[in-house]
């Protein structure tokens, strides 16, 4: 399913499937979304970019026919643009790229648009968020880690809050989604809520307690997230 046409910043909850049972996506994808998630986002790794390893296209192309709402593929990849098409292909909604991943994202970005999926753009924690500024009209999301990438159930680092504060400003009228991604639960989600995000990936804090045969939890947990922040319950 495509993004809607309207774009809005109200609170999307975004579990990484990182943290489901990897033998078993289709049903945790069916069950996280009963149980109230906005998208679903994939974290695809190479074990180059970031040191660890997940997955590539064809995985992604399998799980699509199980997500009903949005595909958020977030690439730790490098490079990106020879397998931009394929992920493309593979039904994603939205492709995000790192910017630290090579020395031509703007290309990447336009690339990715070209192929009619909308483009992300990913900063690591030690990326200044003015580096984004010349790519901003080229970007449907930014995502700001709020951990180094590679590993779900790191810490939260508290000092990107400020980072989300300025990148809000600078998006200023743009129709661009702020995407938080790590450590993400009901503590830190206001901080980063508050700044200006409106997607908020979250793996350990929705996957814990639960499974496809217990999915009551996942529901519990992103409720607990969307209350921490003043919204729904
Ligand atoms: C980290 C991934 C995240 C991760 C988030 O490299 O991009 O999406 O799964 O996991 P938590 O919410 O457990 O920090
Ligand atoms: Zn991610």
């Amino acid at each position: 399913m495509p993004l809607p046409e309207t774009f809005d910043r109200s609170l999307k909850i975004a579990p990484s499937i990182l943290s489901a049972d990897f033998a078993n996506f289709g049903a945790e994808i069916r069950a996280v979304e009963a149980q109230g998630a906005d998208w679903i986002h994939v974290d695809v790794m190479d074990g180059h970019f970031v040191p660890n390893l997940t997955f590539g296209p064809p995985l992604v192309k399998a799980i699509r026919p199980h997500i009903s709402t949005v595909m958020d593929v977030h690439l730790m990849i490098a490079p990106v643009d020879p397998y931009i098409e394929a992920f493309a292909d593979a039904g994603a909604d939205i492709i995000t790229a790192h910017l630290e991943a090579g020395a031509h994202t703007h290309r990447t970005l336009q690339a990715i648009r070209a192929t009619g999926t909308k483009a992300g753009l990913a900063l690591n924690p030690g990326t200044p968020v003015e580096a984004a500024a010349p790519l901003l009209d080229l970007c449907d999301l930014v995502c700001l880690m709020t951990v180094n990438p590679g590993f779900g159930g790191q810490k939260f680092i508290h000092s990107q809050v400020a980072q989300v504060r300025k990148l809000r400003e600078m998006i200023g009228d743009r129709e661009t989604h702020i995407e938080i991604d790590g450590g993400v639960d009901p503590t830190t989600a206001p901080l980063v809520f508050e700044a200006g995000a409106d997607v908020l990936v979250a793996g350990s804090a929705v996957f814990r307690g639960g499974s496809v045969e217990n999915p009551a939890p996942y529901g519990e947990n992103i409720r607990a997230i969307r209350a921490s922040v003043g919204v729904g319950a």
